[in-house]
C-alpha cells in the first residue's frame, strides 16, 4: 500500500515548474516509437486524397521516394504499406497477392533501394486483393480458415523475397503465424520478423480505411467470424499466447484508444514488445474535431500517442507518425 498523507505531501509540488514535471514524467514519446503507415495507388497519376482521413493520400510509385522523404529524413524507423487495388486485379481468391510484381512488391523493391535503412512492414491478408474484401476465401459463404491460411504462407514469402522486413499478419485466421514462420524459414527467410496482429477487433474505426484502399464497398458482409469481438479481454491474451507460441516476434492490438485496457494486459502478462495501431478512424476522429476547431488536433495527437506509450507499447502505427515526428523534432 502506498501511504502518503496530507500535508506532508502535496503531490502538486511535482507540478510546480516545467523543469520539475519534466523531471518526473514517467513515459517519453520518441521517433523510435512511430511507424508510418503508407496508401499506394497504380498508375503515374498524382497523389489521390483520401476523403476521410484529411492529409492522407495514396501515393504512386513515381512520388513515392519524394513522398517518404521526409519520413527518412526524420529518422522514422519503419513504414506500413497498403496497397489499393484496382477492381479489374481482384478476384475470389485474392490471386494478385501472389504476384511477385503487384503494387506492394514494387513499392518495397523501390523503397528498399532507395532507403535501406527504413524497416517495411507488409500488411498479410487478402482484402486489398479479393473481390468480396475479406481477408480469406469464401467457401459456401465462410471465410475458410485452412485455406486462406496456406495463401497467406504464400504471400508472406512473396513479400519478403520482394524486400519486406516485417510481416504483419492482419487476417486473424487461426494458426497462420506458425504456417508463416514455417514458410518463411523453409524459404531461408529466417531473418524476416513477423509482427502479429494478435489482438484485432472487429471494428467500426476501420472504415477510414476501407475507403483509403478501396475494399469497403466490396466488402460482403462483416468480419466478425474472424476478428475478435470487442467484448472480450481474456480472449485477447489467448490469441497473444498463442501467436508468440507459435513464432511471432512482436504482437499488435488494434484499434489502439479504445483498447488501452489490452494494451496494459498484454504487456503485464507476457512482457514481449506490444504495439497498437492507431487505427484510420482515430485518425480521422481527431482530425475532424481539429478542423472543426473543437480540439487541439496537435496536443490531441501528442496525447493520444503518448497514451499508447503509458500503456505499454514498445511502438504505435500511426497516419500521424510524420506530424509527430517533425513535432519532436522542432521540440525536443
Ligand atoms: C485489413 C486491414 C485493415 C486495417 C489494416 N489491415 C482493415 C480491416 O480489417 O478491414 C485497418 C487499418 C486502419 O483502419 O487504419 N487486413
Amino acid at each position: 500500500m502506498i501511504n502518503r498523507e496530507f500535508p506532508a505531501t502535496r503531490l502538486r509540488r511535482n507540478r510546480y515548474d516545467d523543469a520539475t514535471r519534466r523531471l518526473v514524467a514517467e513515459h517519453r514519446l520518441s521517433v523510435d516509437d512511430l511507424i508510418w503507415p503508407i496508401f499506394l495507388r497504380e498508375g503515374d497519376g498524382p497523389a489521390e486524397p483520401v476523403a476521410s482521413m484529411p492529409g492522407v493520400a495514396r501515393t504512386g510509385l513515381a512520388g513515392l521516394a519524394r513522398h517518404v522523404e521526409q519520413a527518412a529524413r526524420l529518422r522514422i524507423p519503419a513504414i506500413a504499406l497498403f496497397p489499393a487495388t484496382p477492381a479489374a486485379q481482384k478476384d475470389s481468391e485474392g490471386t494478385q497477392a501472389l504476384n511477385e510484381d503487384n503494387l506492394m512488391c514494387r513499392a518495397a523493391r523501390l523503397l528498399k533501394a532507395e532507403y535501406p535503412q527504413i524497416a517495411l512492414v507488409g500488411d498479410v491478408a487478402l482484402d486489398p486483393y479479393t473481390d468480396h474484401g475479406h481477408d480469406g476465401v469464401l467457401r459456401d459463404g465462410y471465410v475458410a480458415n485452412d485455406e486462406s491460411v496456406a495463401i497467406l504462407v504464400r504471400q508472406a514469402v512473396n513479400q519478403a523475397q520482394a524486400g519486406i522486413d516485417i510481416i504483419a499478419p492482419s487476417d486473424m485466421m487461426d494458426g497462420r503465424i506458425g504456417a508463416i514462420r514455417a514458410g518463411l524459414d523453409a524459404a531461408g527467410l529466417i531473418h524476416t520478423r513477423i509482427m502479429s496482429y494478435a489482438a484485432k477487433y472487429a471494428s467500426a474505426f476501420y472504415g477510414p480505411f476501407r475507403d483509403a484502399i478501396g475494399s469497403g464497398g466490396a466488402l460482403r458482409g462483416d468480419k466478425k467470424t474472424y476478428q475478435m469481438n470487442p467484448a472480450n479481454s481474456d480472449e485477447a491474451l489467448h490469441e497473444v499466447a498463442m501467436d508468440l507460441a507459435e513464432g511471432a516476434d512482436m504482437v499488435m492490438v488494434k484499434p489502439g484508444m479504445p483498447y488501452l485496457d489490452i494494451i496494459a494486459r498484454v504487456k503485464a502478462r507476457f512482457e514481449v514488445p506490444v504495439f497498437a495501431y492507431q487505427v484510420s478512424g482515430e485518425y480521422a476522429m481527431i482530425m475532424a474535431a481539429a478542423q472543426n476547431g473543437w480540439i487541439d488536433g496537435e496536443r490531441a495527437m501528442l496525447e493520444s500517442l503518448l497514451g499508447f506509450k503509458r500503456a505499454g507499447c514498445s511502438g504505435v502505427l500511426s497516419y500521424f507518425a510524420v506530424q509527430a515526428a517533425a513535432f519532436l523534432e522542432a521540440n525536443p
